[in-house]
């Protein structure tokens, strides 16, 4: 018989899963496995690539042994991916150099403050749609040619490869045999041009970055190669790569200009469908790849807020206010009215729209009687005041969003989501099917070459139907106040920063 199933890998920032659906994209079987986060210093983040590898491999076995399948059930893969996290390796071993960068690390800020001082970051703006920050692969990359001994002179011989985390695990599925990265994922690195689909050459040498050491480009949906045998007993057709946030852009259906979707998970990421056109925003919002599919490039804003689900987790593991991440609404909500506090969760710097590396977080307003739920409740603040920031800024650059379509972990939270509607004044969708990063990685692992992902039926079939609408309710005064507050605490912190 034929194989039927996707195996579909969504390599995220805190752990790997892997989730098999069925020929109608129905979820049969998921495994997860969180790995350690290593932070050396202040403001940098590490990953072993070793881990990232191992956990991805073990939760596609565990995945295909939950479903009772092998892999040669398996008729395609698809991967999607945290972004811009950087790995570097020797291309005869496989060996990694060093640990991944990851992209909250911020060690190559002063790098980016230089070439801001040089008045470079026009010109690389118009290239990429970034800004020039730490967030992007190419200071990254930069800093190891730079500073692991030999690094360069072996990358100049051609002996090393680059890859963001598409690239890495592609490479070790395919035991060496293909370096290829997604349109999507190059456009996160800094070095890519996203209007003429290259790497570009006055990039590369702005960053000192040897081209023996980039993968090729390819379409989100493509020819990957195939596994290596060994690794699940069949040579699986490798057929999708994609940016954990397109990828929820694909699983959402935001295929129409104008469709706009909110993923929150250890960070939160907007973005919105701008169709073939490359729109350049004018308030420091980034202009990105939303997918490339049969050589048609679709172009998206996004405005990336660095913490999201990762306050909560600092408040459980950090300051162990409650031992389940669902207790903080009950928390919450325990409050009975807003929390006083303005809470400011810049632990990694600010993203959009401030773009401030060199903030750290801040609490305002804390008093004798302040307490966890206090907290918990402003923590949960700062990710609705967040998306309200990043709305703002779209409606600024003169588009109007009519309803924001959220996925992710935090969608559970049922509080949180009523803020959100309530602050940005938008009805919030949230959709039946919670795991859209993961699906759209499936999805486009299914296509066939050709399809025009507005024909979908299977995949609108999955989606359509929300499981909840929130509709703003709050009055206008607590809003007015919150967003004056945040507003003061978003200053207080940036001066202190200076
Ligand atoms: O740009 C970073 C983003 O891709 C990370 O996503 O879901 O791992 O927080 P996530």
């Amino acid at each position: 018989m034929k194989p039927q199933f996707i195996l579909a890998i969504d390599q995220g920032t805190t752990s790997s899963r892997a989730v098999i659906f069925d020929h109608r994209l129905s979820k049969i079987a998921t495994a997860q496995q969180e790995f350690t986060q290593h932070f050396p210093r202040d403001g940098w983040v590490e990953h072993c690539p070793l881990d990232i590898w191992q956990s991805t491999l073990s939760t596609c076995k565990a995945a295909l042994s939950q479903a009772q399948l092998t892999g040669k059930d398996i008729a395609a893969i698809g991967i999607t991916n945290q972004r811009e996290t950087t790995v570097l390796w020797h291309r005869n071993t496989g060996k990694p150099l060093h640990n991944a960068i990851v992209w909250q690390d911020r060690r190559t800020h002063d790098q980016c403050k230089a070439l801001k001082a040089q008045g470079h970051e026009a010109k690389v703006q118009s290239k990429t749609g970034l800004v020039l920050d730490p967030y992007f692969s190419a200071t990254k990359l930069q800093w190891l040619l730079d500073t692991i001994p030999n690094a360069r002179a072996l990358a100049e011989k051609g002996e090393l490869a680059f890859g963001t985390i598409d690239s890495w695990l592609l490479w070790n599925l395919t035991a060496g045999q293909v370096h290829k990265t997604d349109a999507t994922n190059a456009s996160r690195t800094l070095l890519f041009n996203i209007h003429n689909q290259t790497w570009d050459k006055e990039l590369l040498e702005l960053f000192n970055i040897p081209s023996s050491l980039l993968p090729d480009v390819a379409n989100s949906a493509d020819n990957f190669g195939h596994t290596d045998a060994a690794l699940f007993g069949a040579k699986i057709p490798l057929r999708a790569m994609i940016g954990d946030q397109q990828a929820a852009l694909v699983g959402q259906q935001c295929f129409a200009v104008g469709d706009a979707k909110c993923t929150y998970g250890t960070g939160a990421f907007l973005m919105i469908n701008t169709g073939a056109q490359a729109v350049q925003s004018q308030h420091r919002l980034l202009t990105t790849i939303a997918y490339r599919l049969n050589d048609n490039t679709t172009y998206a804003i996004e405005g990336s807020i660095f913490i999201a689900g990762a306050v909560i987790q600092w408040l459980r593991d950090g300051l162990a206010f409650f031992s389940q991440a669902q207790e903080s609404q009950d928390l919450a909500r325990a409050l009975d009215t807003l929390s006083p506090i303005s809470f400011v969760p810049a632990f990694t710097g600010l993203g959009a729209p401030y773009w401030n590396p060199d903030a750290r977080g801040a609490m305002f307003g804390l008093t004798r009687d302040t307490g966890i739920k206090e907290i918990t409740a402003a923590a949960l603040q700062s990710v609705a005041l967040q998306t309200f920031d990043l709305i703002q800024a779209i409606e600024n650059d003169g588009i109007t969003l009519h309803r924001l379509q959220v996925d992710g972990g935090m969608t559970q939270n049922t509080w949180l989501m009523q803020l959100i509607a309530d602050i940005i004044d938008k009805d919030v969708h949230v959709p039946q099917q919670g795991e859209l990063t993961v699906f759209g990685a499936a999805w486009l692992a299914s296509l066939p070459d050709t399809r025009d992902p507005k024909s979908s039926d299977e995949a609108s079939q999955v989606v359509k139907g929300y499981a909840m609408v929130y509709h703003p309710e709050m009055k206008p005064s607590p809003r007015d106040r919150l967003l004056k507050d945040w507003k003061k605490a978003i200053q207080a912190t940036q001066v202190f920063s200076q």
